[in-house]
């Protein structure tokens, strides 16, 4: 008789996640398992609104501010590098605590070179509010080549009107040159819902005298606020109108900042979780600020299981674990008011939708086109190029859900979002996808990758 089994198990091939670097670019190759399932306990890094915030903040402040769980992505090491050549002492970049003293409320020192925003969009815009409200300095400020592709005039027109000198490349792109000045404070009715324009004039309006209002279409991210008032300044919201006030002139005291995980670098884990069948993840620290949660609202209403545990206030801003176990998703319709607390996270929920029963249709989404690339025809280009059914509309996205999804080559655009974003897609997708310039990821995540590959099963 012979001891060989009476079947022989084949062995399944395991998923395949590889990272390819030549000396421009990276791209990622992903196979995923018939039998992948997600599973593990994570953390996502730092906040990237609250790090800006804490570092810029920290900056202004008298005395020293101490900062914890800093994002290290490069977006956050831009804005570090800029305040430093502005007088700052910002301790060596580490998420167990950095330290900053600052220079005091109009106090930031004339650069002796131009200041760099690198790709992110906060940094230039955030600053120009401080830059153009220094008395008697002046700046030059510049990013890379979509940062310098992005508008400006949304800022750069408020700031006018409070008595601003910015002169700009026509259309208003960076390069950008400020000569600062004592602003006067305005009234401000906002056309777009846009932190990164709210936040700009209410630091504007620190050295003001009197107060400066912001008046938004829809509430977006209120960070600005929370953190300028936990400083010391004199800052007051009336949600009914959408408003927010700074008082000014004010100084800030250092103060100590907790930064929570980014629920938008937690967006992909949850949908993920939700699409790949048998799945349960537990997606600890994450920030869950009300300004925030529209990723949570648009997964309920696709029937994601998605839960909150834990929940609880960590320095001012409201943080929870999030459980999300697989499940059936069906379509929905994302519009309106809900569009500015999830913004960042379209791309990914446009994932989700390409598997939910039926349609899903974004609108009112048409700022995504201005993000660090055009979000919404990269996005439509790259899930059909997988076999999505997605139609560009002119502010937003129609996707037909339930088209199988196949593996090819795609691109980032150099865009971190839509990076990640298809690196979830493949994750569902038969065969093997390659993510070109899948580096950007480093711009809010740079250990995506690593983390990807801890969480696949199978
Ligand atoms: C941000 C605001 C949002 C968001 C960006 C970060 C911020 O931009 O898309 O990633 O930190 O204020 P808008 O204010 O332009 O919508």
């Amino acid at each position: 008789m012979s001891n060989a089994p009476l079947c022989q198990s084949i062995p399944m091939p395991s998923t395949t996640i590889t990272l390819n670097s030549t000396e421009n670019h990276d791209s990622l190759t992903i196979a995923p398992a018939t039998d992948l399932a997600l599973r593990g306990q994570i953390q996502v890094p730092g906040d990237k609104s609250i790090s800006h915030r804490a570092l810029m903040l920290g900056a202004l402040a008298q005395g020293e501010t101490r900062i914890q769980g800093l994002l290290l992505g490069e977006d956050p090491r831009s804005t570090a590098a800029c305040f430093r050549a502005m007088g700052a002492e910002i301790s060596e970049l580490n998420t167990e605590l950095v330290t900053v003293r600052g220079v005091g409320v109009g106090q930031l020192q004339e650069p002796v070179a131009v200041l760099d925003s690198g790709n992110s969009g906060t940094t230039m815009r955030l600053m120009l509010g401080l830059l153009a409200s220094q008395p008697n300095r002046f700046f030059t400020v510049t990013g890379d080549a979509s940062l310098r592709s992005r508008p400006m005039k949304r800022v750069i027109q408020p700031l006018q009107q409070m008595g601003a000198e910015i002169w700009s490349r026509s259309g208003g792109y960076a390069p950008l040159a400020v000569q600062g000045k004592l602003l006067k404070p305005i009234h401000f009715q906002s056309p777009i819902a846009s932190a990164q324009v709210k936040s700009c004039i209410l630091l504007a309006g620190l050295l003001a005298e009197g107060q400066t209002t912001v008046t938004e279409p829809a509430l977006s991210r209120d960070h600005s606020e929370r953190m300028l008032r936990a400083f010391g300044a004199k800052v007051t919201v009336d949600p009914e109108t959408c408003s927010a006030t700074v008082t000014g002139p004010s100084q800030l005291t250092g103060q100590t900042v907790i930064v929570p995980g980014d629920i938008s670098s937690a967006a992909f884990w949850l949908v993920a979780g939700a699409i790949v069948p048998d799945s349960e993840l537990l997606i600890e620290n994450v920030g869950v600020n009300p300004t925030r949660t529209g990723i949570l609202e648009a997964l309920a209403l696709m029937g994601a299981n998605v839960q909150q545990e834990n929940q609880r206030l960590v320095a001012g801003e409201p943080v929870a674990d999030l459980r999300v176990r697989s499940s059936a998703l069906k379509s929905c319709t994302i519009a309106g008011d809900l569009i500015p607390r999830l913004i960042d996270e379209i791309p990914i929920l446009a994932v989700a939708a390409t598997l939910a029963e039926g349609t899903t249709v974004i609108r009112d989404a048409a700022e995504l086109r201005v993000k660090e690339s055009d979000r919404l025809a990269v996005m439509a280009t790259q899930l059909n190029r997988m076999g999505a059914k997605v139609t560009e509309l002119p502010d937003g996205l129609e996707i037909v859900g339930g088209m199988p999804l196949t593996g090819t080559e795609v691109d980032s655009y150099t865009d971190h979002r839509i990076a990640m974003s298809l690196a979830i897609a493949a994750l569902v997708a038969s065969g093997q996808t390659v993510i070109h310039r899948a580096e950007a990821a480093a711009i809010s995540y740079p250990d995506f990758t690593p983390t990807l590959q801890q969480v696949c099963v199978g």
